[in-house]
């Protein structure tokens, strides 16, 4: 089923697809859904529900994953002084979207957000300001180079100066045969020295919580979750300093507001951290 809303914005800027598949569960509804939004359909609650069933954690793992995302932008922005973000699957539009919480610390911040999903392309060109520090572009984290030549981001983003990558809940969406370790590598030879990495990934405990989770995820028709271990992960940040507290539970960076839950053994399945470019 298509959704003829999303054909043209009234906006007057370029068309978004016109085939937004609404029966098939989409990664980001799904995690929209698990966030307590609003812009999901019956496949994507399906999808939750097989999930649920699985980890019943698991809208406290997404909750987790975003509130260690606006604290690594609060870090960037606010401690280490970056002044350009590339959020790269950057999802529907929430609460808390990466340009508000840097542009609450200096309005000058530019924002590049980017995700190969039509609909965020749709409800982003939508809600989100498109000007001279924030734009939105479609594209596929399986090619960086796209990323970061698109006349978009050069608009934005000055490859000569310290910009971060935000890889906040993506890098696991990648196969094995799709190279998250090469396409982390081709990430981080595009940041200069004093550049940033985020990222944050679902994780192999090696217990059976994790296999439970990534199989839900497959059977709910979203494709694969590909759960790393720390170990594996680390590769991700491979060059890179990490910053303290390192590659840990995504509510254990540096936590500085209330969370609810903060003990649950099931955070241990999403960890997050941020490497900078000596
Ligand atoms: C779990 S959401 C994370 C959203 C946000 N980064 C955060 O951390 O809160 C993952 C997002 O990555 C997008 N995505 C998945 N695979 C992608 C790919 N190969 N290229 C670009 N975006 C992708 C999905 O559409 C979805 O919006």
């Amino acid at each position: 089923m298509s959704d003829p809303v999303f054909s043209r914005l009234s906006s007057g800027r370029a068309p978004v697809p016109s085939q937004i598949d609404t029966s098939v569960p989409s990664i980001a509804r799904v995690y929209d859904y698990l966030l307590g939004g609003k812009d999901h359909y019956e496949a994507d609650r399906q999808s939750c529900r097989t999930m649920l069933e699985a980890v019943p954690e698991t809208p406290l793992l997404a909750k987790a994953n975003r509130a260690f995302l606006r604290r690594a932008v609060r870090y960037l922005v606010g401690e280490a002084g970056v002044r350009q973000l590339v959020d790269i699957g950057s999802g529907l539009p929430t609460a808390g979207n990466v340009h508000e919480v840097a542009q609450r610390i200096d309005p000058e911040v530019r924002v590049l957000y980017t995700d190969n999903d039509p609909i965020v392309l749709a409800h982003g060109r939508a809600l989100l300001p498109a000007d001279e520090t924030t734009g939105l572009i479609q594209a596929d984290l399986r090619d960086p180079d796209a990323i970061f030549d698109d006349p978009e981001t050069r608009r934005l983003i000055d490859p000569d100066q310290p910009f971060a990558v935000l890889l906040g809940g993506i890098l696991m969406h990648l196969e094995a045969e799709e190279d998250p370790d090469g396409v982390a590598a081709r990430i981080r030879d595009r940041l200069p020295s004093g550049g940033y990495l985020m990222a944050s990934n679902t994780c192999d405990t090696g217990e059976p919580h994790a296999r439970d989770l990534a199989r839900a995820f497959a059977e709910g028709g979203m494709g694969s979750n590909c759960f790393r271990t720390r170990e594996q992960q680390l590769h991700y940040f491979d060059g890179l300093e990490l910053i303290e507290p390192g590659l840990v539970p995504n509510n254990q960076w540096r936590p500085d507001e209330d969370f609810p839950d903060p003990q649950n053994p099931a955070h241990a399945l999403h960890i997050g951290a941020i490497g900078r470019k000596p």
